[in-house]
Protein backbone atom coordinates (compact mmCIF):
# COMPACT_ATOMS: atom_id res chain seq x y z
CA UNK A 1 0.00 0.00 0.00
CA UNK A 2 3.13 2.36 0.75
CA UNK A 3 5.23 1.94 -1.96
CA UNK A 4 9.46 1.28 -1.29
CA UNK A 5 9.94 4.75 -3.22
CA UNK A 6 6.91 6.58 -0.81
CA UNK A 7 8.48 4.70 2.30
CA UNK A 8 12.42 6.40 1.25
CA UNK A 9 10.57 9.88 1.21
CA UNK A 10 8.79 9.70 4.74
CA UNK A 11 11.84 8.14 6.20
CA UNK A 12 13.48 11.11 4.72
CA UNK A 13 11.30 13.42 6.59
CA UNK A 14 11.43 10.83 10.17
CA UNK A 15 15.39 11.75 10.25
CA UNK A 16 14.33 15.42 10.56
CA UNK A 17 12.51 14.31 14.02
CA UNK A 18 14.41 13.11 17.07
CA UNK A 19 14.51 9.58 17.82
CA UNK A 20 11.34 7.62 18.78
CA UNK A 21 9.53 10.62 17.08
CA UNK A 22 8.40 9.28 13.75
CA UNK A 23 4.81 10.34 14.34
CA UNK A 24 5.97 13.83 13.43
CA UNK A 25 6.31 13.15 10.01
CA UNK A 26 2.71 11.66 9.66
CA UNK A 27 1.59 14.89 7.63
CA UNK A 28 4.12 14.95 5.24
CA UNK A 29 3.72 11.50 5.13
CA UNK A 30 0.02 11.46 4.34
CA UNK A 31 0.87 13.51 1.77
CA UNK A 32 3.16 11.27 0.55
CA UNK A 33 0.81 8.29 0.36
CA UNK A 34 -1.83 10.46 -0.85
CA UNK A 35 -0.15 11.81 -4.03
CA UNK A 36 0.41 7.98 -5.41
CA UNK A 37 -2.68 6.93 -4.55
CA UNK A 38 -5.17 8.86 -7.13
CA UNK A 39 -4.70 12.27 -4.99
CA UNK A 40 -7.19 10.83 -1.83
CA UNK A 41 -6.58 8.83 1.46
CA UNK A 42 -8.68 6.50 2.30
CA UNK A 43 -9.35 4.47 5.69
CA UNK A 44 -6.61 2.12 4.77
CA UNK A 45 -4.20 3.95 3.25
CA UNK A 46 -4.69 6.31 6.52
CA UNK A 47 -3.45 3.07 8.67
CA UNK A 48 -1.04 1.74 6.30
CA UNK A 49 0.43 5.68 6.95
CA UNK A 50 -0.32 4.77 11.23
CA UNK A 51 1.45 1.04 10.75
CA UNK A 52 4.40 2.46 9.06
CA UNK A 53 4.93 5.67 11.74
CA UNK A 54 3.97 2.96 14.57
CA UNK A 55 1.47 5.54 15.71
CA UNK A 56 -2.44 4.96 16.78
CA UNK A 57 -4.53 4.73 13.67
CA UNK A 58 -6.73 7.38 15.49
CA UNK A 59 -4.20 9.80 15.48
CA UNK A 60 -3.38 9.59 11.87
CA UNK A 61 -6.81 9.91 10.95
CA UNK A 62 -7.36 12.59 13.51
CA UNK A 63 -4.70 14.37 11.32
CA UNK A 64 -6.11 13.51 7.67
CA UNK A 65 -9.41 14.56 8.51
CA UNK A 66 -8.66 17.87 10.64
CA UNK A 67 -6.25 19.44 7.90
CA UNK A 68 -7.93 20.45 4.61
CA UNK A 69 -4.79 18.88 2.34
CA UNK A 70 -6.00 15.59 2.11
CA UNK A 71 -8.95 14.75 0.02
CA UNK A 72 -11.02 11.40 1.36
CA UNK A 73 -13.06 11.38 -1.89
CA UNK A 74 -11.98 10.95 -5.24
CA UNK A 75 -10.79 14.36 -6.94
CA UNK A 76 -9.58 15.36 -9.86
CA UNK A 77 -6.35 15.46 -12.15
CA UNK A 78 -5.87 19.11 -11.11
CA UNK A 79 -7.36 20.58 -7.68
CA UNK A 80 -7.55 24.13 -7.56
CA UNK A 81 -7.70 25.29 -3.97
CA UNK A 82 -8.99 28.77 -3.91
CA UNK A 83 -8.77 30.53 -0.93
CA UNK A 84 -12.08 32.53 -0.23
CA UNK A 85 -10.61 33.95 3.04
CA UNK A 86 -10.59 37.64 4.30
CA UNK A 87 -8.42 38.96 2.00
CA UNK A 88 -9.53 37.19 -0.84
CA UNK A 89 -12.73 37.51 -0.47
CA UNK A 90 -12.78 41.61 0.01
CA UNK A 91 -10.63 41.35 -3.38
CA UNK A 92 -13.30 39.17 -5.02
CA UNK A 93 -12.84 35.74 -4.24
CA UNK A 94 -16.45 34.82 -4.24
CA UNK A 95 -17.21 36.36 -7.28
CA UNK A 96 -14.16 34.55 -9.09
CA UNK A 97 -14.66 31.19 -7.71
CA UNK A 98 -18.47 31.75 -9.23
CA UNK A 99 -16.89 32.64 -12.83
CA UNK A 100 -14.62 29.47 -12.10
CA UNK A 101 -17.15 27.10 -11.72
CA UNK A 102 -19.63 28.29 -14.14
CA UNK A 103 -16.58 28.11 -16.79
CA UNK A 104 -15.90 24.56 -15.78
CA UNK A 105 -19.67 23.65 -15.43
CA UNK A 106 -18.91 22.23 -12.15
CA UNK A 107 -19.81 23.07 -8.43
CA UNK A 108 -16.99 23.38 -5.49
CA UNK A 109 -16.49 20.24 -4.11
CA UNK A 110 -17.32 18.58 -7.78
CA UNK A 111 -14.88 16.95 -10.53
CA UNK A 112 -15.14 18.05 -14.35
CA UNK A 113 -16.49 14.91 -16.09
CA UNK A 114 -13.48 14.17 -17.97
CA UNK A 115 -12.07 13.72 -14.57
CA UNK A 116 -9.58 16.58 -15.00
CA UNK A 117 -10.30 19.64 -12.19
CA UNK A 118 -12.02 19.82 -8.92
CA UNK A 119 -12.53 23.35 -7.41
CA UNK A 120 -11.91 23.21 -3.59
CA UNK A 121 -12.57 26.29 -1.42
CA UNK A 122 -9.61 26.39 1.22
CA UNK A 123 -9.16 29.10 4.02
CA UNK A 124 -5.81 31.48 4.17
CA UNK A 125 -2.91 30.08 2.34
CA UNK A 126 -0.76 32.79 3.81
CA UNK A 127 -0.88 34.38 0.32
CA UNK A 128 -2.92 37.80 1.66
CA UNK A 129 -0.64 40.28 -0.47
CA UNK A 130 -1.43 38.69 -3.46
CA UNK A 131 -5.32 38.30 -2.99
CA UNK A 132 -7.37 36.83 -4.61
CA UNK A 133 -5.24 33.84 -4.88
CA UNK A 134 -5.50 29.94 -5.57
CA UNK A 135 -2.96 26.94 -5.62
CA UNK A 136 -2.60 23.99 -7.76
CA UNK A 137 -0.28 21.39 -6.98
CA UNK A 138 2.71 23.54 -5.34
CA UNK A 139 1.99 26.28 -7.29
CA UNK A 140 -0.02 29.94 -6.22
CA UNK A 141 -1.69 32.13 -8.23
CA UNK A 142 -1.89 35.07 -7.47
CA UNK A 143 -3.80 38.92 -8.32
CA UNK A 144 -6.59 36.92 -9.71
CA UNK A 145 -8.86 38.01 -12.42
CA UNK A 146 -11.27 36.53 -14.61
CA UNK A 147 -9.00 36.46 -17.95
CA UNK A 148 -5.66 35.39 -15.65
CA UNK A 149 -8.27 31.99 -14.51
CA UNK A 150 -9.42 31.60 -17.80
CA UNK A 151 -5.40 31.52 -19.21
CA UNK A 152 -4.47 29.47 -16.49
CA UNK A 153 -7.55 26.64 -16.31
CA UNK A 154 -6.94 26.09 -20.30
CA UNK A 155 -3.29 25.43 -19.90
CA UNK A 156 -4.09 22.31 -17.61
CA UNK A 157 -4.11 18.94 -19.31
S1 LIG B 1 -6.85 35.33 2.73
FE1 LIG B 1 -6.40 34.36 0.86
S2 LIG B 1 -4.28 33.94 1.01
FE2 LIG B 1 -4.76 34.85 2.93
Amino acid sequence: MISNKAKKQIDAWVAKYPEGHQSSAVMEALKIVQAENDNRLTSDTIQAVADYLAMPGIAAAEVATFYENYNHKPVGKHTIRFCHNISCMLNGSDELITHLENKLGVKTGEVTPDGLINVKKVECLGACVGAPMFQIGDQYYENLTADKIDEIVDGLK
